[in-house]
Order: structure tokens, then sequence, then C-alpha cells
């Protein structure tokens, strides 16, 4: 599709900004809270970069007025978070933690006071230490019953104050990285309890939707999905269908659950056939289909490139795993020798797209997958889209003069906001967008030299220094797109 003139951004969308409680609040035993998987995770040796943690992150938790203040002063439309759940039931159920709970209010309170609309995330991936050692976590269903009672208490508490919430951050990154390749708790590499863990998910992610509805009527709920499109190759029909095959296994997997409360047909049929598919009741399938989301939440960093991949060819197994992608890139990862039996072997490899380029960490930028994400999302689902993350981990340089000249972002940013504009142009729906990230953080497995931020947080691996928060260039430049809603991101080869 082509366009003389692109749409206007909607009168109210949502330009915002996004974090995660792990990586920014730090406190990580303070007033009450309990251990998180995280916590412990972070301090196995050799598990992150250098060994960082968050046990202090960016101190938001002390700083988060200051914070707020910033956002302020940027125009920030909106702020999204999440609650660390262990912060509000420190053993992960039964006993409230009033002083976690208090921390949340006063927080999007201030954010309401500035504002600000509050985005709540659920679960940004800090399990309750204590739930991974009673029930073995997701494994269990009784995991079930703990959520949907933290989801109740924050419903409960702050209902009436948030519109926008996010169940479940990114499933399809935190199970693989969790129980399949031993980068993320509980550390394992077992595919039978991936996908348990991720049907107990499933229904856990339908459980917190079909309360919400009941106790926050005028709310809307969803969750975000880490989504990449998947191309083929080549032309090559076996190409193509390697990607289709990326497709199903890497995305429709979970969105058909979500959207649909269905298990996708083709995927499902594979697991079985390998012994390694969940079990799903007639009373599951009945939860699933009765939940339905009010916006689809999107985070876009890159898609896949793919080409066909055949079982009884081993050289092409060990080849894929020659290749050099990040091993902290969840989505490229490949299957060692002992995973050969792993379901999607047969069916696609994963290879680097020529024609892209590459951030510092091996991450390929293109801003065209971003409108191909958002167009296949929303003609497949017809919900809703929230983009709940994007953006550029990059290495920023605190110049002599103190200011952060990050043009690399900048150029990001604009090339993905205008793909957004072109999708929007095209018919998608759309609430809002979310940058990540709002502040510089803990990248999970990179420490802090990986930035993502507006607002440069000076600290490092080696020292937390003063943690002074200083807005970067590109702090300047969201703040004027959003003072124009937009107006200023043009196509200079089809706009006059
Ligand atoms: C997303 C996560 O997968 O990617 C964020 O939701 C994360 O929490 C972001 O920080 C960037 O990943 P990384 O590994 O570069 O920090």
């Amino acid at each position: 599709m082509y366009h003389q003139k692109l749409d206007s951004f909607p009168e109210k969308f949502l330009w915002g900004a996004a974090s995660a409680a792990y990586q920014i609040e730090g406190a990580f035993k303070e007033d009450g809270k309990g251990p998180s998987v995280w916590d412990t995770f972070s301090k196995i040796p050799g598990k992150t970069f250098m060994e960082t943690n968050g046990d202090v992150a960016v101190d938001h938790y002390h700083r988060y007025k200051e914070d707020v203040a910033l956002m302020g002063e940027m125009g920030l439309k909106a702020y999204r978070f999440s609650v660390a759940w262990s912060r509000i039931l420190p053993e992960g159920e039964g006993k409230v933690n009033e002083k976690g709970l208090q921390f949340y209010e006063d927080l999007v309170d201030e954010m309401l006071a500035h504002g600000v609309e509050p985005i709540l995330t659920l679960y940004h991936w800090d399990l309750p230490e204590a739930l991974q050692e009673k029930y073995n976590g997701w494994e269990s269903r009784k995991t079930i019953q703990a959520f949907k009672q933290y989801c109740q208490i924050l419903f409960e508490r702050l209902g009436g104050k948030v519109k926008y919430w996010v169940t479940f951050n990114e499933q399809n990154v935190f199970t693989s990285m969790g129980y399949r390749w031993e980068t993320h708790p509980p550390n394992l590499s077992n595919l039978e309890r991936m996908f348990t863990a991720n049907h107990v998910i499933n229904l856990a992610n339908a459980e917190a939707i079909n309360l919400f509805h009941k106790m926050v009527p005028k709310g809307l709920i969803g969750p975000s999905f880490g989504y990449g499109p998947a191309y083929p190759s080549s032309a090559r029909p076996e190409d193509v269908l390697a990607a289709e095959n990326g497709e199903e296994f890497n995305n429709i997997w979970w969105l058909d659950v979500y959207c649909r409360g269905i298990y996708p047909k083709f995927v499902m049929k594979q697991l079985q056939k390998l012994k390694i598919a969940p079990e799903v009741t007639a009373a599951d399938h009945e939860l699933l289909q009765s939940s339905k989301p009010d916006f689809l939440g999107i985070n876009y960093y890159h898609g896949g490139t793919f080409q066909e991949n055949r079982i009884e060819n081993k050289q092409n197994a060990k080849e894929a795993q020659k290749k050099e992608f990040s091993a902290i890139d969840p989505y490229l990862m490949q299957p060692n020798e002992e995973q050969a039996q792993s379901p999607e072997v047969p069916m696609f490899q994963s290879i680097s797209n020529p024609y892209l380029d590459k951030t510092e960490w091996g991450w390929e930028i293109d801003p065209v997958g971003f409108r191909v994400a958002l167009r296949r999302v929303y003609a497949r689902y017809g919900l809703p889209i929230f983009v709940t993350e994007n953006g550029l981990g990059a290495i920023d340089q605190l110049e002599e003069d103190g200011s952060i000249q990050d043009d690399v972002r900048i150029a990001y940013l604009e090339k993905h906001v205008l793909e957004m504009k072109k999708a929007i142009t095209d018919g998608v729906e759309m609430i809002g967008y979310c940058a990540w990230s709002f502040t510089d953080l803990l990248s999970w497995l990179n420490g802090y030299k990986k930035r993502y931020g507006f607002v440069y947080v000076n600290r490092d691996e080696e020292s937390e220094k003063d943690l002074k928060r200083i807005p970067k260039k590109s702090f300047y430049w969201y703040q004027e797109l959003m003072k124009q809603n937009g107006a200023n991101i043009m196509d200079n080869e089809v706009e006059e």
C-alpha cells in the first residue's frame, strides 16, 4: 500500500515509555518485600553480565518522585511499569504486605498528578521465589490460585485509578529462556516442562482477564507479546514453508490462545507426536474460550528469517549451531545437538537477514518489519494494538559538557514511529506506543552498558556512582514529537 499522505495519529494516542520492576526499582529486600526468582537467579555465578543484579538497579523505589517529575516535564502521556509480585505478597500468596501496595498506589498517584496515564503490568518475570520453591512455580496449577489472589488485590486497590493493564510480559521469551535455554529462572532445559508451564501460564492469563472484567468493568486488559514477523530467506517454496512454520511456532502458538482461546493445530499435533504436548482438559479449553483480551500488547524489536532445515540433514543442524547468534537474543536461538529432537528442528532454521543492519548487540534493525508486524497481527485478530515496547539498546556516551548525544536512538525511533504511522494509515487500529525505556535500566543479562532510556542514569556495572538522572538528546526529541502528536514524523518520499 502506498499513501500520498499519511493519516494523523489518533487524537488521544498514548505516547509513552516503559520499564519493569526488577530492572529499575532496587530496594530488593526493603519494606517487607520477599525474594523473587530473579533475586536468586542473578546471584548464580556466570548467569549475568559481570554478575550484575537488581539489588539497587537504578534505585527507582527511592527516586520515583524525581522520575515521575521528569515524565511530567517531558510531557509523557503514558508510563508502563510492572508490579513486583513479592512486594505485595512476600510469600507469593497469603499475607499481604501493605507497604508494598502503598508504594504502587503512591507511584500511580504521582503519575496521575503529572498527567501521566499509568499502564500496569502484572507480571514482568519476577515470580516470588517462595512459589518456585513450594510449587515449582508455573509448572503447578497452584500458582494460578496465587496469581489470582495477587491480581484481585491489585484490581481492588488500583482498579479505580489505572485503566490499562497488562497480564503477562513476553510469555514466549520468559518460558523459552527459563525452561529451555537456561538463561532465565528457573534455569532449565526441558521442553516438556516448558510446555507444561506455558499452558499453566495461559490458564493464569485467562483467569486474570476474566477476573478483571468482573472487577474493573471500565478498564482494559491484554497480554504483551514479543512479536517478530517471520520472513522466508528466499522465494523457494521450501523456504516459504519454513517461514510459515517459524510464524506458527514463534508467534501463532501463543497468539491464537490469547485471542481465540485455541491451541493452533499444526504445532499441537507436532508436540503430541513428540509426546511433549501439554495436557489440555475440557475445563481448560472452556476457560481459554471464555476469556478475551481488550487489546493486544506488542513488544517489537525485530523479526526472524527462516530457511528450510531437514532433520535428516545433520550438517544443517551443526551449521546452525556454529552461527554466531547472540546468546541473549531469545528470538533467534538455535537448538544444540541434544535438543535436536526439538519440535521445530525439522521445520525451519533461523538465518541472519542480509538486508538488515544490526545493533551493537547483534539485533537486526528492521522498521519496515514493524509495519509488517502490526499489519499481520491486526489482520489476524482484529484487536486494537498497544505497542508496549520498542527501542534501541546502545552504548551511550556521557560527554564532558554533561550531555548525551544519542542520535542513533533518535534515528531508530523515528524510523519505527514512521512505519507505525504508515500502519495506522493502512488501517491498523492502535491505542498507543511505549518506547523502551524511560530511564536507563538493568538489562536482564547485559548489565548497565546496554542502555535504552530517554534519561541517562549515571551508574555502571562497577559502581552505583551518584545515580544522577540526565535527560538525553532523545528526551527532547520525544518531547517535541508528543507535543505535535507525531505530525512532525513524515515520509520524505511520499509527502510534499
Ligand atoms: C524485552 C523485555 O524482551 O526486551 C525487557 O520485556 C527487556 O524487559 C527488553 O529489557 C530488552 O532486552 P535486553 O536483553 O536488551 O535488555
